[in-house]
């Protein structure tokens, strides 16, 4: 591991979480894999030798529940997952250099080995355990086949994992009133013997590892609670037959932990890719032999931060293998604020997108740039038609088409000029500020410094005019066009890792031969060639009533799937409305079927706290922005300065009242561009209505919150 800023002289690997081989695939799954293939993609245009790795999570209970509910067996039932994943992720872009699974023979090979040296080393040993038990169905209950309570926080929580609460990873016999999957009676606990690794001795080893993790601080700072809460060691086996033997092991009853062999395929496939390329072209001991300094980089869930930055660089460092540089650990994309629901159909499925005929380069690009990795996005196609007119068709298409059409009229490509130094300048600047945010593991960073950088190409063109020019003084003219030619073609470089069709569709409008994608961020800065053909627009406007109809389509959906909550929770809020005993007078309550989002476990120190610049505002100007349905513009007065902002408060508040109200902004928020009007903080609201946050004493405008 290097703390060297990419890129570095030594390979990297870029993995995302395997998809267990168990469903269909969704928007929530997709941002993982978009995000590392853009990470992915984004080194390499720094330069940095990467490849991308995945594969199919094919063991394990997600996959042997699902196939008994089938009646398939395992194994053929997730060969039929893996096949599909196969063909699902190009059509998105996503482009692994090896896609595996978890149950081929290099993986198969390399977990026996890797399992083999934990125990060699003596980080092994055998221990009485309690599993859960079905009397009924006369079998043991591994992970999934049991549900019951958190013991940590007391949420629902299904075997190994506490998802709906504290996320944590429950060891076999810590889940309390266990209930059979297979039956729905209640399990017993009965004493097995299973394997254990030594997870609790490698504390100091792991508090030193987080010291150094590059990646989202979600990564670095749950894991170090849990070590402060004392590590408990890890069962490696289940009683299950569908998963990889034990090595050595006679007793066919018992298998290996998923979470043991699943980290291990990043290994395996890496591995398989070497053996395709050749190790000249791409060595994968050059990753991930311990010492060898290569960059393993891990794009994740949140919800499985513990298995990347706990057992897995625990399990690698006992076993003489290299540890990640960095953990990126994602959001979660929600629908009307709740987690997405595969048995409820409460999401947006892959086949679905593609089926309304979008372009998988709009998502990548609204998954990417819609907040930071960390932070949890609630999908609306409103928001999606936002980002898509505003962005992609109003600022970088429509620099792209405006600039080089009039290119090509006028000059039948690039004007034979060299480009202007200031404007040489700003694209330098955006190529920083792309390696800045592949350095800080922001893709958000990647994909606005292109649209930035288009959004000043605009600028520039309608602040020289150059169809005045063209009569009047043609060589600023032509300067002026050469310039944008310029832009336009360092636009494409740089939005190549978020969306490379419609980045290689661009090039190919300049003239460039080859890809894109092979491209460095340098490249931006090279002559384009000198003609081109007549261009034609890139980025297409999606129209109003497409989303309304999409948005009806959802509402129709949420209403089902809350059906269907409230009727798995029905006699809970039945007790709750019986106790409610709440007054009129008091604050409103949350509606019956809204759910609370669990409350955050990262804690942040005061002096993060501090980082924050709050002030009390007031309105002074609030209208609405043309063409989005729910944006505002607002002025407000903090005292200091008057600060312009866009808030998605339009058809919540009537706008004509808001002038002389008072509120809270967050006035160190970066700026943001949304709909062509400049966003220069954050007015803060609460719940479903956007209940603006206010003041109700005396302080002043301006004033800071603490
Ligand atoms: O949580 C999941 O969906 C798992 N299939 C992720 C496995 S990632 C890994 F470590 F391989
Ligand atoms: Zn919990």
């Amino acid at each position: 591991m290097s703390s060297e800023d990419f890129p570095t002289d030594r390979p990297a690997v870029v993995t995302c979480g395997l998809p267990y081989a168990n469903g269909d695939l969704h928007i929530g799954h997709l941002r993982g894999y978009i995000s590392a293939d853009a990470f992915n993609r984004a080194l390499k245009t720094l330069g940095q030798q990467s490849a991308y790795v995945c594969g199919s999570d094919m063991h394990g209970t997600p996959v042997a529940v699902n196939a008994e509910a089938e009646g398939v067996d395992p194994e053929t039932f997730a060969l039929r997952w893996h096949d599909q994943y196969q063909e699902t992720f190009p059509q998105f872009n996503v482009e692994f250099d090896n896609y595996g699974h978890t149950h081929d023979d290099t993986n198969t090979a390399l977990t026996q080995d890797i399992v083999r040296t934990l125990d060699e080393e003596g980080y092994v040993y055998e221990d009485a355990v309690l599993v859960a038990y079905d009397p009924t169905a006369d079998d043991y209950l591994p992970d999934r086949y049991v549900e019951g309570t958190c013991p940590y926080c007391g949420a629902h929580a299904r075997g190994d994992e506490c998802d709906e609460g504290c996320q944590r990873h429950l060891e076999p016999g810590e889940i309390e009133n266990p209930t059979s999957v297979r039956t729905g009676n209640p399990a017993e606990y009965r004493e097995r013997t299973h394997k254990f690794f030594r997870v609790s001795e490698f504390a100091d080893f792991l508090t030193d590892f987080l010291d150094g993790l590059e990646g989202t601080s979600n990564a670095r700072n749950q894991p170090r609670q849990w070590i402060e809460e004392g590590l408990q060691d890890w069962c490696l086996t289940r009683d299950m037959d569908w998963g990889i033997d034990y090595p050595g092991s006679e007793d066919e009853d018992i298998v290996l932990y998923v979470w043991v062999d699943a980290p291990i395929e990043y290994i395996a496939s890496t591995k398989q890719y070497t053996e395709r390329v050749g190790a000249e072209a791409y060595d994968w001991a050059e990753v991930w032999q311990h010492d060898a300094g290569g960059e393993i980089v891990h794009i994740i869930g949140r919800d499985i931060i513990q298995h990347h930055t706990i057992f897995w660089p625990a399990m690698l460092e006992a076993a003489d293998y290299n540890t990640p540089r960095g953990v990126a650990a994602t959001g979660f994309i929600t629908i009307d604020g709740k987690g997405l629901s595969t048995s409820r159909n409460r999401a947006i499925w892959a086949k679905e997108y593609l089926e309304e005929g979008f372009h998988p380069d709009l998502l990548r690009y609204y998954l990417t740039t819609t907040g930071g990795l960390q932070q949890d996005v609630d999908f609306t196609w409103t928001a999606f038609q936002e980002k898509v007119n505003g962005e992609l068709v109003g600022t970088i298409g429509n620099f792209w088409y405006r600039s080089l059409l009039f290119a090509y009229r006028n000059y039948e490509g690039t004007p034979d000029v060299a480009v202007s130094s200031d404007v040489e300048e700003r694209i330098e600047g955006a190529i920083g500020a792309v390696r800045a945010g592949v350095n800080d593991y922001s893709l958000r960073d990647v994909g606005l410094a292109a649209t930035r950088l288009a959004q000043f190409g605009n600028e520039y063109i309608q602040q020289h005019e150059p169809w005045k020019l063209t009569d009047e003084d043609p060589e600023q003219a032509a300067q002026v066009i050469r310039d944008c030619v310029q832009i336009a073609k360092a636009v494409g470089v740089l939005l190549e890792p978020i969306a490379p069709d419609k980045a290689q569709a661009l090039w190919e409008q300049i003239g460039e031969t080859g890809s894109v994608a092979d491209a460095h961020l340098e490249d931006a800065l090279e002559a384009p060639p000198r003609t081109f053909d007549e261009p034609g627009e890139i980025f297409e406007k999606i129209e109003d009533d497409r989303v309304e109809e999409l948005e009806e389509t959802l509402e129709e959906k949420i209403a089902a799937a809350s059906e269907d909550d409230e009727d798995e929770g029905a006699s809970e809020s039945e007790a709750e409305t019986e106790t409610d005993d709440t007054a009129d007078d008091e604050a409103p309550r949350m509606d019956d079927d809204t759910e609370l989002e669990p409350l955050a476990t990262d804690r942040i120190s005061f002096d993060d706290f501090q980082d924050l610049d709050i002030r009390v505002g007031e309105i002074v100007v609030a209208e609405g922005i043309d063409g989005a349905d729910d944006l505002a513009r607002l002025e407000v007065d903090i005292g200091l300065e008057t600060r312009q902002v866009v808030a998605g408060i339009k058809r919540l508040h009537d706008l004509e009242s808001l002038p002389g109200t008072r509120c809270i902004l967050l006035a160190n928020m970066e700026p943001a561009e949304l709909f062509g009007v400049e966003s220069n903080g954050m007015v803060l609201a609460a719940g479903e209505a956007a209940d603006l946050l206010t003041t109700h004493g005396d302080a002043g405008l301006g004033e800071k919150v603490r």
